[in-house]
């Protein structure tokens, strides 16, 4: 593997997991919380804290690099490289104590994502995709299912926080799919829900209105694992669908006029 891929990846295993270690400990007492764009959508001061911790160490070690961050916004550099932060994924999770959230760290280079990873210390899960050379969770290789019938499928999806007053909702998709479907999951974590596609759990998965640092790594994930993605922009935000092949293609049939 490039060199410089391996040091950049050795750097964000040892800093997620150093502040997954404090999300945790920080679990156990009383977290505080406020209010963003919505009574609904939440950032705890632990989102605060591990996004300038992970901030500091990035351009601490690699003052060149841009970064993209969720509640900071963008940090220009000189260089080709941007990583791409969601210092917790799942806060609404993370703030009620439900353990499915994660830190998910995409790099970029020149545009193209070539590193994602996804920590979810609760869980003892660490995702890890390189362009190129596979998915992996805890060293272990990861591939997407080849369910390819609705009927069997479980798939994951997950509502706006503007889903009170806007109209692109996705309460009628869901209504629409979870009628044909095995099964229908809204874990409160997209970063983790596209993990589960890559591992085989979940054959597939949409949302609207999604942000890049929801979808940066895991969309490496999934492609690495052998699945397909797509990620239209749109003035709310990304449009994401994925699965394995034969999914993503029937999701796709009962969802594409929304993409339009
Ligand atoms: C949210 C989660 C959730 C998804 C929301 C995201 P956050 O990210 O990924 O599953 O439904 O659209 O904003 O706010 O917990 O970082």
């Amino acid at each position: 593997m490039n060199k410089e891929w391996k040091t950049i990846i050795n750097s964000i295993k040892s800093w997620i997991i150093e502040a997954g270690k404090e999300q945790v400990a920080k679990l156990e007492k009383t977290v505080s919380f406020s209010e963003k764009s919505a009574a609904i959508d939440l950032v705890t001061e632990v989102d605060i804290w591990t996004e300038k911790y992970l901030i500091d160490k990035i351009q601490s070690t690699y003052p060149t690099h841009s970064i993209l961050s969720e509640e900071t916004g963008s940090h220009e550099g000189s260089e080709g490289y941007q990583w791409v932060i969601d210092p917790i994924d799942g806060t609404t999770n993370y703030a009620h104590g439900f353990p499915f959230f994660c830190i998910s760290v995409g790099v970029k280079y020149n545009g193209e994502t070539i590193i994602g990873v996804v920590y979810a210390p609760k869980l003892n899960d660490l995702y890890l995709a390189v362009k190129g050379q596979g998915a992996y969770v805890n060293d272990r290789s990861l591939a997407v299912s080849n369910r390819n019938e609705l009927h069997q499928a479980l798939v994951g999806t997950g509502f706006p926080y503007d889903r009170a007053t806007n109209p692109e909702n996705n309460l009628d998709h869901f209504v629409n799919i979870v009628t044909k479907i095995r099964g229908v999951r809204r874990t409160g974590s997209a970063a983790l829900d596209l993990c589960q596609v890559a591992a085989g759990r979940f054959d597939g998965f949409w949302e609207f209105g999604l942000h890049e640092w929801d979808f940066a790594a895991g969309r490496l994930m999934i492609e690495e694992a052998g699945g397909r993605t797509r990620a239209v922009p749109k003035e709310r935000g990304y449009y994401v669908l994925a699965g394995n092949h034969a999914i993503f293609h029937k999701l796709d049939d009962l969802i594409h006029d929304t993409y339009k």
